[in-house]
């Protein structure tokens, strides 16, 4: 892990470099910002599209056996209770009575190395947040004066469809997880797909949750999109589903560009009853090693809920066996968020060049970043420049994502463009008039070359793909 100042000091960077640059923005910040909650600028839609777009290619389109979903926010209020997160989906809350900063208290008391169970009641939390009362410190105030801890349940709730006037009677809640979205419609992918056992179903989409503390820029937000699989399995046959499974997402990561290095796993020891096996894969951000995406094989738990709460049958007969039983369900799932940082996180570079001068580049791999290419006239005020460029725009741009930029000297150009990580700045002088050539800026290398306008295609195809 960094020291604690160089972490601070990176996540800094990373998070004003995010502002600048038009990739990540505080929500509502001219009204002061509205906590865990962030908004994606003009390059950051593009990279977090574009990190969907991998996840859907490696899960669905990849997959003969997987189909895709789009479920609402929105779903019928029982389905949190049969999900138990009515009753259970809570964290526990401590206030300090200092400065009256509210802290997770798994969090506070992980600060001192000491590790709450997520299945620790009240009581039991309260007792190791007495045990350690000196040394557990406000990560505000620096005081150790903390109130009882509550349980606070994380579901954000609405009114929707309620005109009583009443907020609490019949809540709605906005999803917590997409995944129960794919549970309720199993029946109807099974009944309109043809599909057998063992298939999966992907999905991604907000959700939304009451984080008690909202730190770490876009690691823990209060609305974040999930990306998540779930995969309909015998029961026997869960556990080689599972480990297959495993594999294949620490391969996605590394097809991604991240550093085997710089991910881990992480086992659960404590699992909750119904699951088999649980790991998480995680990723060294500037704060440490966290979650990145968890792998679960929940076994029956899901169907059998929904089938009790909902009074419909979930079980699945095998056309060829005619054996009749729930299916397990082995789960995949991440945050776009979360990769998103890490890939802000693994990109992030400062380079001394050789005249002495620095620069900050964002290493984004090729297929991530926001901007495949920009296209710059050497002048602004001279036309037949400016035309050039705008035709080798409209031509690169059926492709692929590009930026026309005339503005400042090239030099300042380069470094803009290398602050949001395009791979490629092509730059339409003179002489191209001339000769019909352009010079193509490797991000990376800094290296110019000189290539025709018409075999630009050819040279950035190879570049690309
Ligand atoms: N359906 C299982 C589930 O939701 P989870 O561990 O609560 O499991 C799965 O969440 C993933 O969703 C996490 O690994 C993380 O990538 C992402 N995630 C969870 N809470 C988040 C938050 N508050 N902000 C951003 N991403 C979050």
């Amino acid at each position: 892990m960094l020291k604690k100042e160089n972490a601070e000091n990176l996540m800094q960077k990373i998070v004003s470099l995010a502002k600048r640059r038009g990739l990540v923005f505080p929500s509502s910040e001219i009204y002061g910002g509205f906590g865990a909650v962030y908004d994606y600028g003009s390059y950051g839609v593009e990279l977090v599209n574009n990190i969907k777009s991998t996840w859907w290619k490696a899960m669905v389109q990849k997959n003969e056996n997987i189909v895709g979903l789009d479920s609402s926010i929105f779903m019928h209020p029982k389905i949190w209770e049969a999900s138990g997160h009515v009753s259970g989906f809570s964290d526990p809350l401590a206030e300090c009575k200092e400065c009256h900063f509210r802290a997770r208290v798994d969090h506070i008391l992980e600060e001192i190395e000491v590790f709450a169970d997520e299945k620790m009641n009240e009581e039991e939390i309260n007792k190791l947040l007495v045990e350690n009362k000196k040394k557990v410190k406000c990560p505000k105030c620096g005081k150790s004066n903390f109130s009882e801890a509550k349980k606070f349940n994380l579901l954000v709730q609405s009114n929707l469809g309620n005109f009583t006037g009443d907020w609490n009677e019949n809540p709605s809640y906005l999803r917590g997880e997409t995944c129960q979205g794919i549970y309720v419609n199993f029946k109807n992918v099974l009944d309109s797909t043809r599909a057998k056992i063992p298939f999966g179903i992907a999905q991604i989409g907000k959700a939304f949750r009451n984080e008690i503390t909202a730190r770490q820029f876009i690691f823990r937000k209060r609305e974040f999109e999930q990306m998540e699989m779930q995969m309909f399995v015998h029961p026997e046959k869960a556990l080689e589903v599972y480990e297959s499974w495993r594999e294949r997402r620490w391969q996605y990561y590394l097809d991604l560009g991240i550093k085997k290095e710089n991910l881990k796993w992480h086992k659960h020891e404590n699992l909750v009853f119904y699951a088999k096996a649980a790991w998480d894969i995680e990723y060294k951000f500037p704060f440490g090693f966290k979650e990145l995406e968890g792998i679960h094989a929940r076994g029956d738990y899901d169907l059998t809920q929904h089938s009790k709460f909902s009074g419909k049958d979930l079980s699945y007969q095998d056309p060829k066996t005619n054996e009749k039983y729930t299916p397990n369900v082995v789960e995949t799932s991440v945050g776009v968020d979360r990769i998103f940082l890490a890939i802000l996180t693994e990109s992030y570079t400062e380079e001394k060049l050789k005249d002495g001068s620095e620069r900050v580049v964002m290493k984004f791999p090729k297929k991530l970043a926001p901007i495949k290419v920009a296209v710059f006239p050497l002048l602004k005020n001279k036309p037949e420049l400016v035309i050039k460029a705008k035709e080798i725009f409209a031509k690169l741009s059926d492709q692929y994502m590009c930026e026309f930029d005339d503005n400042g000297n090239i030099g300042k150009r380069y470094r803009r463009q290398d602050e949001i990580g395009t791979p490629y700045c092509v730059t339409v002088d003179f002489n191209s008039l001339e000769d019909g050539n352009v010079t193509v800026r490797d991000r990376n290398t800094m290296k110019q070359e000189r290539i025709s306008i018409k075999d630009l295609d050819k040279f950035l195809e190879k570049k690309f793909f």
